[in-house]
């Protein structure tokens, strides 16, 4: 088992809350799981041995049910016998259980996962009782065609492995969205979420796509289609020492997570639209009933740093979409003001750790006063969403990076649902606007991918920039906190002054900040207020600034600006997602020029438990 234990340690950066091990030894399958760190997990190991070297194990960085043994993988089937470990989210897996309960199934955890150990087994079952035609006599093609059979029904992310006591020294294994790779050894074979785990055994993988599946064993793989179809793969050399490949290649882990952001924002959408009305799934999701959002008397958006500026953000998505009043106030003045806040009111707490000292504090004193709180967290079982009344989780996956990217785009997208669904629940939007509304959303992703492809620009830009001392970020809107944020990101890898204005606000005194000593990246993309932000370009570069436009591909040139980046065209209020991202770059390529510590900025944490 030592391999087993070894591989998930190189994953422990990926996220770790609870770990186990299933391992097939002489037709019999045992499993071995721990809660907290993968310590635990060895220790559990030393007392109860598991013999064998056919295995699955998974470290789980949880998003549905809280952290746990029993939420821990491998899950299995009621047998006991078919195990699954399983990265990603079942969207319909809360239909699924329901349709298996009433089958019989009995479920011993909270998780998605175990319902695909359980509808593999009820495929089994089909295949067996229509009979030798339908029923491979093999049980190995037999599990193979029951995997695929279950994902026939499955919606969702899910990179997954299934053992099974009855099909010897195999693996059935499938991937949709999440990653799946598999590292080819010397009469031994390894499946992994990513390289690291399997580096030190083999530096030859085949990188699985979505729709694919493997039947993997010790002295073969062969790859299929979801149709059951043959493919061939092809192999990669991995040239990446541990270190590169933990960072996926990239040189830092905030660039490599600034590259996730699409996935981010995709994972925390998903399965959390339809439907949307008072027994909406985003509701059950976030245990929130559908009378307190809609009889809530205000919304108040607490936070700090960056996840302050996604209140920011939500505050005009919230009051454009529902109508209510939304107050957005930094956690660490909310604790110490009497604020209005109370009985009736909705408070978000929003937080990427869900541990921030003075967030905590102010999610206790509104529930002094009377308020409820949701919270919006990337961490699972965290003291914020343990203390809040209602969570609702984003779904990042572990962000190592000082530096706040991916989940801020998390942030933002469970603010986004989160309005969408208020806005529906108080009658404030029809069916058809939501509808509308959510085909906008879900196009993000693929407008986060484009403006990623900026990066060499920007790159490029930085170098020119790399000298410069003082920088202003200004944006109107909902692009003010926008440039807030990409101040914020600017100053704090790369220790260099950088402000975030109101753009309309540089007249009131900011504007005799500037000289040709300043730079301004001015957020200029297609909006009502685009002609104002092209004179504030004018009247920066007037006074001798150099001028950084992030703008939209087709606009009308900028005259004031030095530089564009030129960002695909959203919808205005949505423009938040994707515009930070130039910024997030911008910052990145910066700091790493000055050759600062990127992923660990000087005096910073990632997590403020003090105050
Ligand atoms: C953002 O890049 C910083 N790391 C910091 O401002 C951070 O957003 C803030 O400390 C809040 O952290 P939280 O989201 O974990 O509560």
């Amino acid at each position: 088992m030592p391999f087993i234990l070894e591989g998930l340690q190189r994953l422990e950066y990926r996220g770790y809350d609870s770990a186990g091990i299933a391992v097939a030894d002489n037709g019999v399958v045992a499993r071995c799981r721990a809660a907290g760190k993968l310590a635990n997990l060895a220790a559990a190991l030393q007392r109860t041995p598991l013999p064998g070297v056919l295995a699955l194990g998974h470290t789980r960085w949880a998003t549905h049910g809280k952290p746990s043994e029993e939420n821990a993988h491998p899950h299995c089937d009621c047998s006991g016998q078919l195990v699954v470990v399983h990265n990603g989210i079942i969207e319909n897996y809360f239909a699924l259980k329901e349709s298996l309960a009433r089958q019989g199934h009995q479920f011993a955890s909270e998780t998605d996962t175990e319902v695909l150990a359980h509808l593999i087994e009820e495929k089994i079952k089909g295949l067996k009782s229509a009979g030798p035609a339908a029923a491979p006599d093999l049980t190995e093609p037999l599990l193979f065609e029951a995997v695929r059979l279950a994902l026939g029904d499955v919606s969702g992310a899910y990179a997954l492995a299934v053992l099974w006591s009855k099909a010897p020294g195999v693996i059935v294994a499938a991937k949709t969205a999440s990653p799946l790779i598999i590292g080819l050894g010397d009469g031994e074979n390894f499946l992994a979420s990513d390289v690291p785990a399997f580096l030190a055994h083999t530096r030859k993988a085949v990188f699985m796509e979505d729709g694919e599946m493997a039947v993997v064993k010790a002295d073969s793989c062969r790859f299929f289609s979801l149709a059951g179809k043959r493919i061939e793969k092809p192999v990669t050399n991995i040239q990446w020492d541990r270190t590169m490949a933990e960072k996926g290649g990239y040189r830092h882990f905030m660039l490599k997570e600034i590259y996730e952001q699409p996935t981010a924002c995709e994972d925390t959408m998903r399965g959390r639209f339809f439907p949307l009305q008072d027994d909406g799934v985003l509701l059950r999701d976030a245990g929130l009933d559908a009378q307190t959002l809609r009889q809530a008397r205000q919304f108040h958006l607490i936070a700090c740093g960056t996840a302050y500026h996604a209140a920011l953000v939500g505050k005009y998505w919230l009051e454009a979409m529902t109508g209510v009043a939304a107050h957005t106030e930094a956690a660490s003045e909310f604790r110490y003001r009497e604020s209005t806040v109370g009985k009736g009111d909705l408070v978000l707490a929003i937080s990427q750790s869900g541990e921030t000292a003075d967030t905590l504090a102010a999610v206790r004193q509104a529930q002094k006063k009377g308020a409820k709180v949701l919270s919006i967290c990337n961490t699972v079982e965290a003291a914020i969403p343990r203390a809040a009344d209602f969570n609702l989780y984003t779904h990042c996956g572990l962000e190592l990076g000082v530096a706040s990217t991916k989940a801020f785009i998390g942030q933002l997208t469970a603010l986004a649902v989160f309005s969408l669904h208020a806005a529906v629940v108080r009658g404030r939007m029809s069916e058809s606007a939501a509808r509308e509304f959510v085909e906008e959303l879900v196009r993000m992703p693929g407008a986060i991918r484009a403006a990623l492809k900026l990066d060499d620009q920007i790159q490029e830009l930085a170098r020119k920039f790399r000298k410069k001392e003082h920088f202003l970020f200004i944006g109107r809107h909902v692009n003010y906190p926008i440039a807030l944020e990409g101040a914020l990101k600017l100053k704090e890898i790369s220790y260099v002054h950088a402000e975030g204005y109101a753009a309309g606000e540089m007249k009131h005194g900011p504007i005799a900040l500037i000289d040709e000593d300043v730079a301004v990246l001015a957020i200029a993309t297609r909006s009502q207020t685009f002609e104002k932000m092209a004179s504030n370009c004018q009247e920066a570069k007037a006074r001798g600034a150099q001028v950084i436009a992030i703008t939209t591909q087709g606009d009308p040139p900028l005259p004031g600006a030095d530089f564009r980046l030129e960002l695909p065209a959203v919808p205005e209020l949505l423009a938040p997602l994707v515009n930070v991202v130039p910024l997030q770059l911008f910052a990145y390529h910066i700091s790493d020029l000055r050759g600062c510590d990127v992923d660990q900025p000087r005096n910073l944490a990632k997590s403020v438990t003090v105050e």
